[in-house]
C-alpha cells in the first residue's frame, strides 16, 4: 500500500513529464470515480486505483506485464532502422514508463512477444539458467523429412557456437512445417540450425513460451493484452526441467 500526489501517479504511468502530469490535472482531464481531480497534490492509494485521462479508463499498475502478437515487418530493438519498433504498437505511456521487449525477435518473425517495465522480471525471464521453452513452427523451403527432425533432436553445430544445439522436441505439422521446442534463445537459432540441418525457413512464427500460449491468449497480430497472475505462473519454468548447476 502507498500513497502518493496524483501528479506522481500519472507520472509513473506514463503520462509523460511531472510537468505535464500537472497540466493534465490543472486542465480537468483527470477523474476518479467520475468525479474530476482538482489540485495536483490531491493524495491518493495507488493500490487498485481506478482513474480516467481524457475519458479514457485506467487502472494504476506498478509494473506492467504484457503478450504482444508481433506482426511481421515490426522490429524488438530499441532503436529500429528498416521497419518500424514493435513499441509503436502499444499505448505511448508504456514507452514511457520504459516498457521493453523480453528477448528479440527477427523483424520478419510473429508471434508471442513478452513486454514489461520490470527489469528484474525482464533479466529473469532472458536467463538462460531458467531453460523456459519456447515452441516455433517454421514453413520451410524444402519438404520436412524424419531425417531432418532426427537431425534438429541430435543437434547441429552452427558456427560461432561452441558445441551442436539441439531442439527438446521437434515434430512435423505439415509438409513444409515443423514445430520445434528451443530453450536457449540464440541469435537467429531456428533459422541457422534449419539451415545447418539442410533446409531452409520461409516463414516463422512464436506459437509458446512456457505453457502460455498464443493460441489460448486468442490476440490477433498486432494486438496485445496484459498478462494476469495465472498467465505469469505459466511462464515459469518447470521444476522437472531445471538443470542442476555444472560442477
Ligand atoms: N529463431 C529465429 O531464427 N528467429 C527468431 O526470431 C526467433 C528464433
Amino acid at each position: 500500500m502507498s500513497k502518493l500526489p496524483l501528479e506522481r501517479i500519472l507520472q509513473s504511468q506514463g503520462f509523460g513529464t511531472r510537468k505535464a502530469c500537472r497540466q493534465l490535472i490543472d486542465g480537468g482531464e483527470v477523474a476518479i470515480a467520475g468525479e474530476t481531480v482538482s489540485g495536483h497534490r490531491a493524495v491518493f492509494e495507488t493500490s487498485g486505483l481506478e482513474f480516467t485521462v481524457f475519458d479514457e479508463a485506467w487502472v494504476y499498475r506498478e509494473h506492467v506485464y504484457i503478450a504482444l502478437h508481433k506482426p511481421a515487418n515490426f522490429e524488438c530493438s530499441r532503436k529500429p532502422s528498416h521497419h518500424p519498433g514493435v513499441l509503436s504498437l502499444l499505448p505511448e505511456q508504456f514507452t514511457w514508463r520504459d516498457v521493453q521487449p523480453v528477448g528479440r525477435l527477427d523483424h520478419d518473425t510473429t508471434g508471442l512477444l513478452l513486454m514489461s517495465d520490470d527489469g528484474a522480471f525482464i533479466h529473469a525471464q532472458s536467463s538462460p539458467k531458467r531453460h523456459i521453452p519456447k515452441v516455433y513452427v517454421a514453413t520451410t523451403h524444402e519438404p520436412v523429412t524424419p531425417a531432418l527432425v532426427d537431425l534438429l533432436l541430435a543437434g547441429v553445430q552452427l558456427h560461432d557456437e561452441p558445441a551442436p544445439l539441439a531442439a527438446l522436441t521437434c515434430r512435423q505439422i505439415a509438409t513444409h512445417q515443423l514445430e520445434i521446442v528451443l530453450e536457449q534463445g540464440k541469435y537467429h537459432q531456428v533459422k541457422r540450425m534449419l539451415a545447418a540441418a539442410g533446409n531452409h525457413c520461409s516463414a516463422l512464427q512464436r506459437s509458446a513460451i512456457g505453457a502460455l500460449t498464443l493460441e489460448a491468449l486468442a490476440l490477433d497480430a498486432g494486438t496485445w493484452c496484459y498478462l494476469d497472475e495465472a498467465q505469469l505462473a505459466l511462464l515459469m519454468p518447470d521444476p522437472e526441467r531445471v538443470r542442476p548447476p555444472a560442477t
